[in-house]
């Protein structure tokens, strides 16, 4: 693991985005994930498009996860939200028909679990952000560290934390969500996990210091090859060897 302390979301954004811009080609396949986390990168990413430096044309992206039951043009269904960071000559560059997310609307839900799982492959890139608990995508503390794309059901903290995308009304929050497993994201080549403020440090120092368990599910990455983590100092706050990562900042 490459560990990054940098001393604000803005530094982290700037270096995840120029290792993307970097390592971008045509036909790339990104995974992207939602949340308040990857925002400001997906700005970069919009920013760069415009000045000519970048471009996902040609190239696709896939999401992590999807609410289930949400009405198609809910703004908070992630394939909504991805659209409107992502698509179009005006944001990435990105063509609407390369924008992939499992499809939480389907009235087989295992079965859209199984076509996204195949359709996927592996990624080159993908961006995480982490919850509270340890969750990456949608796979709550718990579930299998070997787990593919499949319906998940929602931790309540994690549908609070997610009520303020619903005007702060839990009830609205969809308990139910199809998301990617910990082995589809183990397959992607690359992952860039961004970690932002105090809510997010038990879980980083679970992440980067803690035994591997399905009870933090973001500790699988220990066993990816390629990981980097661009944490706040908040979110680094309860590292026991931070002064070591401060010291080595290797990016
Ligand atoms: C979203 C996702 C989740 C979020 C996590 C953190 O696609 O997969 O794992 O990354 O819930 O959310 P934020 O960034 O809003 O703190």
């Amino acid at each position: 693991m490459r560990i990054f302390l940098t001393s604000s979301k803005d530094e982290a954004w700037d270096i995840a985005s120029a290792r993307i811009i970097d390592t971008a080609f045509e036909g790339m396949k990104l995974g992207v994930a939602t949340g308040s986390t990857p925002l400001g990168l997906y700005a970069r990413l919009r920013q760069a498009h415009a000045e000519g430096r970048f471009s996902l044309a040609g190239s696709s992206a896939w999401a992590l996860d999807e609410y289930v039951g949400l009405a198609e043009d809910h703004p908070e269904g992630y394939r909504n939200v991805l659209r409107a960071e992502l698509v179009g000559p005006d944001k990435t560059g990105l063509a609407e028909e390369d924008l992939h997310t499992p499809d939480g609307s389907a009235t087989d839900l295992e079965a859209a679990a199984t076509a996204y799982e195949e359709a996927i492959g592996s990624v080159d890139m993908q961006i995480l952000g982490i919850g509270g608990d340890g969750h990456i995508g949608f796979n709550m503390p718990s579930g299998s560290l070997a787990s593919t794309t499949h319906v998940g059901t929602l931790t309540q903290e994690t549908r609070e934390a997610n009520a303020r995308f619903f005007s702060g009304d839990v009830s609205s929050v969809p308990e139910k969500c199809l998301t990617q497993g910990l082995a589809t994201i183990m397959r992607a080549k690359e992952i860039i996990l961004l970690a932002f403020g105090r809510e997010k440090a038990r879980a980083v120092a679970e992440l980067i210091e803690g035994p591997v368990s399905a009870f933090w599910p973001a500790t699988v990455l220990q066993h990816h090859p390629r990981v980097t983590i661009l944490a706040d100092e908040l979110a680094a706050s309860e590292l026991t060897m931070i002064d070591y990562y401060r010291a080595k900042n290797d990016w």
